[in-house]
């Protein structure tokens, strides 16, 4: 569901903006410091209550306040409704949507967002998590029953590992945490298999026109070697487990494995590369995401022009503009995009100055 209307309060260095989106592709450009990455942490704060720069909420809101508030309107097939997320330095946390609290899985999925910013290359060369964060975003969308699974095996896997950590493990409560960790972690690493292989075509057609002569192969690691039974693997790493505390090999450990050339793709791509490969998998998780919801996503895209030559930001730019979501892109001189689009675009361009929002 497009944005339709923003009023952004007390986030960073911003003055208040308040302003109407285009529902295609937005543009906003201005100086170093002036406030553009702020605007998309501001976007990402109201479909998921957090910024993707920062855990920590008071990084986020503006020297000397105690919260932050941003306030929307968001399209519907009939009208336009009223969605905000208020969150305060005390730990009270707001969502509101035409006249009733939602919790956060409900507002993700009401406002699905896609984030490409200069911590984007962590799905490349970051930790695991970054990756099964990816993964689980797909899961979660693709499928109401995720989110259950996904919960279910959390508590299975806290469960055990405070067993683990306190010595005291007893049999017959290990046994109960083993069933549970058993069931929801196969269920989840079946769904998170089905994802890849729905996203991994995708991901390759997008590359290819992309990144043309580099082949970047993208494999599901599950956590464990999928061929053994989860269940024996747990009886087998029982003893070293014991030993360590914590749960050894699991779903908790799944993780995507880019490889290019028969290394790590990492290793082996410039960094103008890796934008691209960390794009086309944005670009085909909103893709998937489209065919299985038949609605948009937002995508958010910090700086995109960096990094890329003009030929390859054109190139990302025509995906953008076929892909029917509503983009929200940041770039430093007002004329380097402007160019990209075909003229029934509906695209609005806005010029930051020291945290102020213009049209232009
Ligand atoms: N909590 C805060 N309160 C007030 N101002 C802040 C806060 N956090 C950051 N700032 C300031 O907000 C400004 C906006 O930062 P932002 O990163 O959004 O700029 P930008 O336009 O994306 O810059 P760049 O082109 O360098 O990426 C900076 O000048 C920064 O010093
Ligand atoms: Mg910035």
């Amino acid at each position: 569901m497009p944005i339709s209307e923003l009023q952004i309060s007390r986030i960073r260095n911003l003055q208040a903006p308040s302003f109407s989106p285009a529902s295609r592709i937005n543009i906003i450009s201005g100086q170093n410091g002036s406030g553009k990455t702020s605007i998309l942490e501001a976007i990402h704060f109201l479909s998921t209550t957090r910024s993707f720069r920062s855990n920590e909420l008071r990084h986020l809101v503006t020297q000397g306040e105690s919260s932050a508030l941003v306030f929307s309107r968001v399209e519907s097939s009939t009208h336009p409704l009223p969605l905000g997320v208020e969150r305060t330095l005390e730990g009270d946390v707001r969502v509101r949507f035409d006249g009733r609290s939602l919790d956060s899985a409900e507002l993700a999925s009401l406002l699905p967002v896609q984030v490409l910013y200069s911590g984007t290359f962590e799905l490349l060369d970051g930790s695991p998590s970054v990756r099964r964060q990816f993964v689980d975003w797909g899961g979660f969308h693709a499928d109401p029953a995720f989110i259950t699974l996904w919960r279910g095996f959390k508590r299975a896997l806290k469960q055990r590992n405070s067993l683990l950590k306190y010595g005291k493990i007893d049999r017959f409560q290990m046994q109960v945490w083993d069933r549970e960790f058993v069931s929801y972690g196969e269920q989840l690493t079946r769904h998170r298999q089905a994802y890849i292989a729905r996203l991994l075509p995708e991901f390759k057609a997008i590359l290819a026109v992309l990144l043309g002569d580099v082949d970047v192969d993208l494999k599901f690691y599950p956590g464990w070697d999928s061929k053994r039974d989860l269940t024996a693997v747990l009886a087998d790493q029982f003893v070293r487990e014991s030993a360590q505390g914590f749960t050894l090999s699991g779903p908790q450990r799944a993780d995507l494995r880019f490889r290019c050339d028969g290394v790590n793709a990492a290793d082996r791509l410039s960094r103008g590369q890796k934008k691209l490969v960390v794009s086309a998998l944005r670009l085909a998780q909103g893709q998937v995401f489209r065919q299985k919801a038949d609605r948009p996503c937002i995508y958010l895209i910090d700086d995109l022009p960096s990094e890329l030559d003009e030929p390859h930001a054109r190139l990302f730019c025509q995906f953008l503009e076929q892909s029917q979501d509503q983009c929200f892109i940041t770039c430093v001189d007002p004329d380097t995009l402007t160019e990209f689009w075909s003229p029934d675009t509906d695209l609005a361009l806005f010029h930051l100055d020291a945290g102020r929002l213009l049209s232009r």
